[in-house]
């Protein structure tokens, strides 16, 4: 039998494959930051329409992503400048991708904050870019002399900031990601994955900075499936990523989804709405356990740090529960697990088996 793994890079063989994990039905999914429910549940004639818009929609034909009508869509629902460009990506992923393309000349730096999004630096390594990983304070906020101070070292010509963090919820002080931005003589990309729960975005100046690239996702605001991301800025620096990014990136069918959802944006900000509620309830009440630290979050989930991460893994799973251990994937997470705001009764679930192992009869007195 002829092997072909020779031809393979070394460094792609020496990696592992992203894991998606393997979960049951019946499991509560609460490890990737997706919705609790499907969008339009709940919404009949919304529903309708939807299955009648999937039945007509071309796939017979390639989709054109720039003339689709998404843009159009995307700019109105999320007041995006007019002197913004936008460009579509499967996903923000992709763009994340095509970005580190476009600025991995040899030699050159990407700059993140760890712990941070896995796949700023997995693309780094992709591309062939040196990567800087400053590390945040033990609170999780930015270490920004830190991060000002490798600015001016590894001057470097991309620099990635979640706002708020990923894996981490904490959202960084805005003067902090202005401060970066203007050191920086690169391209800085404010990744607002989660930005719809938070109250505070760079979308208003998307456009308007020669070097700040937003970046976006609808994935965490109900439809991860659809893998739709967009990135706002200069026409300059889109124009540039448009020449790399594949001509049919997107499906007609996320397409035809995604422009019906943000005519029903409403809907969308309800269900935002209600898990903004749930992550302020939830927090509340992990605070009021005292043998837990629960970190302050502007996103969708909530990282905590327990006596023993692997035991209240084990014992979510054995009650159906799948949160996300970060215990082991940086010094910083010690004993720490990011959980997914679900649904109130997913939540419920949660708090209770937290409190069976980490309160003691008194807490409550
Ligand atoms: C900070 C951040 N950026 C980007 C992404 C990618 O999102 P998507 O590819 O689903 O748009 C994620 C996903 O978890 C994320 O956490």
């Amino acid at each position: 039998m002829k092997s072909v793994r020779h031809l393979i890079r070394d460094d792609i063989r020496a990696m592992s494959a992203y894991q998606i994990a393997d979960v049951p039905p019946s499991f509560a999914k609460l490890d990737a930051m997706e919705s609790p429910a499907h969008p339009f549940e709940g919404h009949e004639a919304l529903m309708r329409e939807w299955r009648a818009q999937l039945a007509s929609a071309p796939i017979h034909l390639y989709p054109d992503p720039a003339k689709s009508g998404l843009q159009e869509a995307l700019r109105s629902a999320f007041d995006i400048p007019d002197c913004a460009a936008v460009a579509l990506g499967n996903g923000s992923d992709e763009l994340i991708q095509f970005i580190t393309m476009l600025t991995a000349k040899p030699g050159a730096a990407m700059l993140a904050a760890e712990p941070g999004f896995v796949m700023y630096r997995h693309n780094a390594a992709l591309y062939g870019m040196d990567y800087v990983g400053i590390p945040l304070n033990g609170d999780f906020t930015l270490n920004l002399p830190a991060v000002l101070e490798a600015v001016r070292k590894h001057r470097p010509a991309l620099t990635f900031i979640a706002y708020p963090n990923n894996p981490t919820g904490v959202c960084f002080a805005r003067a902090e990601i202005e401060a970066v931005i203007e050191a920086s003589d690169g391209i800085v990309v404010v990744d607002e994955a989660y930005g719809a729960f938070n109250g505070d975005s760079f979308l208003p100046q998307a456009g308007r900075i020669p070097n700040l690239i937003v970046l976006r996702t609808l994935s965490k605001i109900g439809f991860a499936g659809l893998r739709i991301g967009y990135a706002a800025s200069c026409p300059e620096v889109i124009g540039e990523l448009q020449k790399i990014l594949p001509p049919y990136n997107m499906n007609q069918l996320s397409l035809t989804t995604a422009k019906l959802a943000l005519q029903h944006y409403g809907i969308i900000s309800a269900n935002i709405d209600s898990l903004k509620n749930e992550r302020e309830r939830m927090f509340a009440e992990l605070g009021k356990i005292c043998r837990l630290n629960a970190f302050p979050s502007q996103a969708n989930f909530i990282t905590i740090r327990v006596p023993d991460a692997d035991l209240l893994f084990d014992t979510f799973k054995q009650n159906r529960i799948l949160v996300k251990k970060l215990h082991g994937a940086h010094p910083l997470l010690e004993h720490c697990l990011r959980i997914t705001v679900g649904s109130p009764a997913q939540n419920d679930a949660v708090l209770d088996i937290i409190r069976q192992l980490y309160c003691q009869p008194t807490d409550f007195l």
